[in-house]
């Protein structure tokens, strides 16, 4: 179904995409990883933590950095900085509907304000000596504003070389009704590579996203508690079959080995996402909220996966988005 040169990518995810989930998805089939949005305004005042976010390890890559900010000097000293890092490509957020990204005039904000929108891409591909520039934008502010369209055209005028369409409206925040049209008309408008998200959890959905004629796919929430949704899709499985323990359990390790104790809260999340499809949700959640260790954990994954696999139900994990995740706050004005 996929060509060889139609990518599969892991999508940022604030909280969710650090380096070994990006590993476990590359191990996974995805080609490529992003990290998650970050701030060009922490990035010039060298922030520690914001630059430990850009580091790249090897067998991750290939893999991006993206960040996010509305003043175009900022945004392009911090991609020289960013390069420093070697990225397959510098990408630039103008989706982000979060009230801290957006009223700050950054992230999906930027779709309001086309001419700044511009600048950017303009600053930032001036600025970097030889990585590409992409954006991920969204379709625009609302139904009635598709102004992702023309953020799309300026953006390829000013030499991004790749533009990545979540495919929803600001408004619609994270669950709402996917333009697949917006992408199939942009796609016959631009030259540059155009990459299509949203929604994708089956192989069903993956095949209408290609039917807008999109050059590859990038997969978010889809992949959290299923890293391997990668391989499904590339081998055209109609259903998914249950994630391996082995895969849980590689998870843990690599938290463990890189992120040690810190490395709990955010794995937490991941791990209660693991049941999707195997029942028994609940006990299962508490059991792994109420671990105080890696160790618990593995005991914990291998034997819910074990006792429950027979009761596992492919069905089950459609439309099944992880629900704390939705809670991202999405902006009004
Ligand atoms: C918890 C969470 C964090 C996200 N963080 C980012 C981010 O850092 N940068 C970004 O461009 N998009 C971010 N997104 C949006 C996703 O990359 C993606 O566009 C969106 O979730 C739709 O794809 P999906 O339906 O496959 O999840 C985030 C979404 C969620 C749910």
């Amino acid at each position: 179904m996929l060509k060889d040169c139609q990518k599969l990518i892991l999508a940022p995810l604030a909280g969710y995409t650090d380096y070994p989930f990006r590993l476990l998805a590359r191990e996974n089939g995805a080609d490529e990883v992003v990290t998650e949005l970050v701030s060009a305004n922490a990035i010039v005042r060298n922030n520690k933590k914001t630059l430990q976010i850009m580091r790249l390890y090897e067998n991750e890559r290939p893999a991006s950095i993206q960040i996010f900010g509305s003043d175009p000097v900022v945004m392009g000293e911090a991609a020289v900085i960013a390069e420093q890092y070697s990225p397959l490509f510098i990408d630039i957020n103008m989706g982000c509907p979060v009230r801290k990204v957006r009223s700050n005039g950054a992230g999906s904000a930027l779709l309001d304000r086309p001419d700044i929108a511009g600048k950017i891409v303009k600053s930032v591909v001036d600025s970097v000596k030889k990585t590409p520039v992409s954006v991920k934008i969204r379709t625009g502010k609302s139904s009635e504003n598709k102004s992702g369209l023309v953020v799309a055209l300026l953006a390829e005028e000013f030499g991004a070389t790749r533009i990545t369409v979540h495919a929803r409206t600001v408004l619609d925040g994270f669950n709402g009704p996917v333009d697949y049209d917006f992408v199939a008309d942009l796609k016959k408008k631009v030259k540059v590579e155009v990459i299509g998200n949203g929604g994708i959890t089956s192989l069903e959905q993956a095949r209408t996203w290609l039917e807008t004629g999109c050059d590859g796919l990038m997969i978010g929430r889809g992949a959290v508690g299923r890293p391997s949704i990668f391989h499904a899709i590339r081998a055209g499985m109609e259903t998914f079959p249950p994630e391996k323990v082995e895969t849980v359990i590689r998870h843990i390790d690599l938290v463990e080995q890189h992120l040690g104790q810190k490395g709990m809260g955010p794995m937490r999340a991941h791990l209660v996402y693991y049941s999707k499809g195997f029942g028994n949700a609940k006990s299962f959640r508490r059991e792994v909220l109420a671990a105080r260790s890696f160790a618990e954990w593995r005991t914990v994954v291998t034997e819910y996966m074990e006792v429950n696999a027979e009761n596992y139900a492919a069905g089950a994990l459609e439309g099944d988005f992880p629900s704390e995740m939705d809670r991202m706050e999405v902006a009004n004005g």
